[in-house]
């Protein structure tokens, strides 16, 4: 099944790539028009996730280089760079709960979706804009 993946940026949703890009378990660097990189995932069971692409800890753009994974029942995805494990769903960072800019550890999600329908890994647009 094939679709367009798109992501809403607060105002609209934006058509990033086709799904046929992605790898189930990894992910890919999206750039918007407005100059923020974002990761997207498509997980095993055939969910998107978008998050930001900045691990908060190296300040570099690695997440979606990261590893998938879960923690219990929670969906992961570790950053490349010191292996800090984040929830795919929201964002929040499981090992730390403050970045080294004093800012909480987290990483900005993004609704996300396919034209093909596979769910998002978020049911309603994120009011963190
Ligand atoms: S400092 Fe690396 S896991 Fe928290």
């Amino acid at each position: 099944m094939s679709g367009t993946v798109e992501l809403f940026d607060g105002r609209g949703w934006t058509p990033v790539c086709d799904q046929d890009a992605l790898t189930p378990g990894r992910g890919v660097a999206v750039l918007t028009e407005d100059g923020r990189q974002i990761a997207v995932f498509l997980d095993r069971a055939g969910g998107l996730h978008a998050l930001d692409n900045r691990d908060p800890f190296s300040g570099a753009y690695v997440i979606s280089r990261g590893i998938l994974g879960s923690r219990g029942d929670t969906p992961t995805v570790a950053s490349p760079m010191y292996k800090h494990v984040f929830d795919l769903r929201d964002g929040r960072c499981l090992d730390e709960e403050t970045a080294p800019d004093g800012t909480p550890a987290m990483l900005r999600t993004y609704p996300v979706r396919s034209t093909a329908g596979t769910p998002s890994g978020l049911s309603s647009p994120s009011e963190r804009v």
